[in-house]
C-alpha cells in the first residue's frame, strides 16, 4: 500500500473505514465487545468469618470495563440462594426488599427472600454503616478512567448457610442491573481465597474462601434497536449524509402512538416531570428521521497529507437522560497509537437538558498514513465534568454502504 495517497482518497478511505468500524459491530453477536474484548464486571464474595448459622462475607464489584461505566440509579445485584439462606444484616449496601419474614420472633432479618436484589447506599451513608468502597450511588467508572472508583463492595451476614468451606453453598443465578437490562452473568465458581495485606505491608491475612461471578455487557440483551446513529459531513461537499432512517427503530402513529415526542409539544413537559416516570429508564426521544438517543456527528474540517481534523458533535435526544459524565470511543484506522496526539474541547449548547443538548468535541487527529485495520485500537476521549454516554456510544446501525466518496 502506498504509505501517501493523494488527500481525496485518503479521506474516501477514512470515511468509509470510519463506516465499516462502526457498522462491523451490527454483526458481532452474544457479549463479545471488539473495542474491549475482556471486559467484564466481576463480582468476588470473600467469606471472611464464620458465624454460629452462616458466615460474614465482603461482596465486591470490579468494573473491568474499559469505557463502559455505571450510571445513577447505579448497579443492582441479585441472585438466588440455594437453601434457606437469609440475611441478618448488611453494612454499605441494602437488600431493596426485605421479604417474608414473619417466622422470626425476636431479631428481624434484614432480608428473608429468596432472591434478594440488593443496591449500594448513597453517598453521605451514616459512617457506622459504611464499608471502603461503598455508598457512591451505586455509580462507578469505567476502569480506564479511574480504577479506583471502579470498585464498589458491601458487607453481608449471612444467616442459616454452611459453616464451613466445605458446607456453605454459592448463591446461583446471580443478575446485574447496572442499570437496567444488558448483563448476563455466569455460575459462581470458587477461587484462590483473597489475600488482604496489611498497610504496613508486613503481614497478609485470608479470606476463608472466596469466590467469583463473572459478568458481561451484552447490547442485544440491552436493546434490540441500536441506540446511536452516526452521520457524516464534510468540508467539501455540501451533502449532509444523514443517519439512516429509523436507525434506532420507526416512528409510526399508527403502531406507536407517542414512541417519540415533538420538542414544541405541550404534551413534553407532562411526561417529563411525571413523578410516576422518575424511574423509568426507557428512553422518550424526540421525534426525528432516525429516532435514536444519540447522535454522534462526524465533520471532515481539513484533510491535509500529515493529518485530517474532524469535529464531533454528539446530540442527545433522549430526554429522560442526563449524561454528566461520558465518553466517546471511536475506532478508527487512522488512530496509531504512538502517533495520535488528540486535544479537545467540548461545550455544552444547551445545559437544560429539557431541550436536547449537543455537545461538541474537537479532535485534531494525527496520521502517518496506514490503512492496516490491525491498527484499530479503541481510543478514549473522557471528559471527567461530563458524564458518559457510556452505553450509547457504541454504534450500532450506520449503513455500511453510506458514503462520502
Ligand atoms: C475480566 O476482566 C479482567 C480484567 O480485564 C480479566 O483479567 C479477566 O480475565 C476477565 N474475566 C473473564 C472471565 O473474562
Ligand atoms: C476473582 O476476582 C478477583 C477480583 O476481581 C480477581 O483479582 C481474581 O483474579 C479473580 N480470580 C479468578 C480465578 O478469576
Ligand atoms: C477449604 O479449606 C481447606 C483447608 O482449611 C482448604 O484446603 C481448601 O482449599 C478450602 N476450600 C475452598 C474452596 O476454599
Ligand atoms: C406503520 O404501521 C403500519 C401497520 O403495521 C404499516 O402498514 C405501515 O407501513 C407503517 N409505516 C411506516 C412508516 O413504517
Ligand atoms: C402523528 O400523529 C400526530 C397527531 O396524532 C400528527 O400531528 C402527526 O402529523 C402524525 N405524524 C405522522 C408521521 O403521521
Ligand atoms: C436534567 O437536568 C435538568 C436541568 O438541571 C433538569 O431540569 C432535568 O430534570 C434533568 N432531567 C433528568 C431526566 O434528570
Ligand atoms: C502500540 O504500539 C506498540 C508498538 O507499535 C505495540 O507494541 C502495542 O501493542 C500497541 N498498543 C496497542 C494498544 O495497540
Ligand atoms: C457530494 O456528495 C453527494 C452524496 O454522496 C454526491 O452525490 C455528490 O456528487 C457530491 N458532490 C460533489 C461536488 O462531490
Amino acid at each position: 500500500m502506498a504509505r501517501r495517497r493523494p488527500a481525496s482518497v485518503h479521506l474516501c478511505a477514512s470515511a468509509a473505514l470510519l463506516i465499516v468500524a462502526f457498522s462491523s459491530l451490527t454483526h458481532s453477536a452474544g457479549a463479545y465487545d471488539p473495542l474491549d474484548p475482556n471486559g467484564n464486571i466481576t463480582i468476588k464474595w470473600d467469606v471472611i468469618q464464620w458465624t454460629p448459622d452462616g458466615y460474614v462475607a465482603v461482596v465486591s464489584l470490579y468494573n473491568y470495563q474499559q469505557y463502559r461505566h455505571i450510571q445513577a440509579p447505579g448497579w443492582k445485584l441479585g441472585w438466588v440462594w440455594e437453601k434457606k439462606e437469609i440475611i441478618w444484616a448488611m453494612t454499605g449496601g441494602q437488600a431493596t426488599e426485605q421479604g417474608d419474614c414473619s417466622k422470626f420472633k425476636s431479631n428481624i432479618p434484614h432480608c428473608c427472600k429468596k432472591d434478594p436484589e440488593v443496591v449500594d447506599l448513597l453517598p453521605g451513608t451514616p459512617y457506622n454503616t459504611q464499608i471502603a468502597n461503598c455508598c457512591k450511588g451505586g455509580v462507578l467508572t469505567a476502569w480506564a478512567q479511574d480504577p479506583e472508583n471502579a470498585v464498589a463492595s458491601f458487607q453481608i451476614s449471612v444467616g442459616q448457610a454452611g459453616t464451613t468451606n466445605r458446607t456453605v453453598k454459592v448463591p446461583k443465578k446471580f443478575t446485574l442491573k447496572a442499570p437496567g437490562p444488558g448483563y448476563t452473568c455466569g455460575p459462581a465458581k470458587f477461587v484462590k481465597p483473597t489475600k488482604f495485606i496489611s498497610q504496613d505491608g508486613r503481614r497478609s491475612t485470608q479470606a476463608h474462601t472466596t469466590w467469583n461471578v463473572t459478568c458481561t455487557y451484552s447490547q442485544f440483551v440491552a436493546q434490540r434497536s441500536p441506540t446511536c446513529c452516526v452521520s457524516l459531513s464534510s468540508f467539501y461537499n455540501d451533502t449532509i449524509v444523514n443517519c439512516p432512517t429509523c436507525s434506532c427503530g420507526c416512528q409510526n402513529n399508527s403502531t406507536a402512538p407517542g414512541s417519540c415526542v415533538e420538542g414544541n409539544s405541550p404534551y413534553l413537559a407532562s411526561v417529563v416531570n411525571d413523578p410516576n416516570n422518575k424511574n423509568n429508564l426507557a428512553p422518550l426521544v424526540q421525534c426525528t428521521s432516525h429516532m435514536c438517543p444519540i447522535r454522534v456527528h462526524w465533520h471532515v474540517k481539513v484533510n491535509y497529507k500529515e493529518y485530517w481534523r474532524v469535529k464531533i458533535t454528539v446530540s442527545n435526544f433522549n430526554y429522560r437522560m442526563n449524561y454528566s459524565q461520558w465518553n466517546l470511543v471511536a475506532q478508527h484506522p487512522n488512530f496509531d497509537n504512538l502517533t495520535t496526539i488528540f486535544s479537545f474541547s467540548y461545550k455544552s449548547l444547551n445545559p437544560y437538558g429539557l431541550i436536547s443538548e449537543h455537545l461538541a468535541l474537537q479532535i485534531t487527529l494525527w496520521s502517518l498514513g496506514t490503512f492496516e485495520l490491525a491498527l484499530l485500537i479503541p481510543i478514549l476521549f473522557q471528559a471527567l465534568t461530563f458524564a458518559l454516554l457510556q452505553t450509547t456510544l457504541l454504534c450500532y446501525g450506520a449503513s455500511s454502504t453510506t458514503t462520502i466518496c
